[in-house]
């Protein structure tokens, strides 16, 4: 499809924290990009991003002064969503709103041309449900980028059910082009990021909850003994509780309760305190000057415990969604990898730790809280059976 090269404009719809970096990635990349935005003071917040995100880059010598001011005339700032047919591809960055992502698409829709890509950034929506407002569905799709966009490489491309293989050969190959790393999943709740790092969260929460350790002893640990960059409650405090909260929460109700995905009512009562983190300068921890910084219980012998048990949960569910046709293993792993920074793919982790022993921590846990929470993934079950690895 050649209307994805460099020569395809790009129209991006809503200037918010996603499309602002969409919209200079694909700038960056050579494209005329179309940013459409329905606030003044958000299209206004928009330049002065992007020209602050160049200069910084010239300043670091990654763009020349010229390369710098070819990016930021490539991009036209449009105060209405008045789309036309010159774009080759679009993709939509609203609020995350069915109804609002539905309107956008039908007028797409109706104004494209048939072989324009309408895509969504939307992060918990199906886009099955989104492309249900278009009449030619075969070339909508998901287009999942990470925040900030412009340093995470990852990007989780997901057709809806019409959606057609050659959409999703050119939205591949345009994101390869872009020296992004496209991952497939299919159109399921949280697709595989979202879904497969829910107990790196919830795992952490619930020790907590039964006072096994505190805050500091879980963030020391999964640090320490996991090489994690950032601890789960520090993350959690940097994502802001109220967005990681409502992510379980969606989840959770989309994975028709699930017990494996429950949400916390620690994390619970903390946004309803408004305490959602650095940016409330509250969360699991005190971000005031000069609050005092807890420090973590150093056991060995629990902290091993603790990364063990987490991460047996992570692999579980990494598993589950190869099991379930979400995602190829190397996906999941080139997922977690690239779109959270994990220091290593789950599954090649399971392979390092032996199958057989993530299949017994589970099964302990199992039997220790009676819960289907801990249930073991069919996939790892016959794995251990069989001695197998994911990675021979
Ligand atoms: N923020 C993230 O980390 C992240 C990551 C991946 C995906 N996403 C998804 O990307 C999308 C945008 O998220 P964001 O964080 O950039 O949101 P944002 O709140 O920063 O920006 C949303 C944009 O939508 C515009 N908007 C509001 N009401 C509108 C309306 N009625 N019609 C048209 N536009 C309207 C706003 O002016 C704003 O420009 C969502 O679907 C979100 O789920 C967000």
């Amino acid at each position: 499809m050649s209307r994805l090269t460099k020569e395809a404009k790009i129209g991006v719809m809503g200037s918010g924290t996603m499309g602002i970096g969409i919209a200079l990635v694909a700038a960056i990349n050579g494209h005329e990009v179309y940013l459409f935005e329905v606030s003044s003071s958000a299209l206004e917040k928009a330049k002065k991003d992007h020209e602050n995100f160049l200069k910084k880059s010239v300043e670091k010598g990654k763009l020349s002064d010229v390369e710098a001011s070819e990016t930021l005339k490539r991009i036209i700032y449009k105060d209405s969503f008045d789309f036309d047919q010159t774009c080759g591809m679009y993709i939509e960055a609203i609020i995350e709103n069915l109804e609002l992502k539905q309107e956008v698409f039908s007028n797409l829709d109706q104004i494209t041309n048939a072989k324009t890509i309408l895509c969504s950034n939307t992060s918990s929506l199906s886009i099955t449900s989104i492309a249900a407002a278009c009449k030619n569905r075969s070339r909508v799709i998901g287009t999942h980028f990470f925040n900030p966009v412009p340093l995470l490489p990852l990007v989780e491309i997901v057709p809806g059910i019409e959606t057609s293989e050659t959409t999703v050969n050119a939205v591949r190959g345009l994101m390869k082009a872009w020296g992004k790393s496209p991952v497939v999943a299919k159109d399921t709740p949280g697709f595989i990021v979202n879904r497969v790092a829910r107990p790196f969260y919830g795992e952490a929460l619930r020790i907590l909850e039964e006072s096994i350790a505190d805050v500091p002893t879980i963030d020391w640990a999964m640090k320490k003994f996991g090489g994690f960059k950032m601890g789960p409650f520090e993350l959690m405090d940097m994502i802001g509780s109220d967005i990681n909260f409502s992510v379980t929460e969606t989840v959770f109700k989309e994975f028709y309760y699930d017990p494996r995905f429950k949400p916390s009512f620690i994390q619970k009562r903390l946004v309803e305190a408004k305490h959602f983190g650095r940016k409330s300068g509250k969360g699991f921890y005190d971000y005031a000057e000069g609050a005092a910084v807890p420090q973590p219980v150093e056991n060995e012998k629990l902290g091993k415990e603790i990364v063990d048990r987490i991460l047996s949960m992570l692999i579980n569910e990494a598993a589950d969604a190869v099991y379930m046709n979400v995602a190829s293993k190397e996906d999941v792993d080139l997922a977690m990898t690239k779109g959270t920074n994990y220091p290593k793919g789950l599954l090649k982790w399971a392979d390092e730790i032996g199958i057989k022993n993530v299949v017994h921590s589970l099964t302990e846990l199992r039997e220790f809280y009676d819960e289907d929470r801990y249930r073991v993934n069919p996939l790892l079950k016959k794995m251990a059976k069989n001695n197998l690895k994911f990675y021979e």
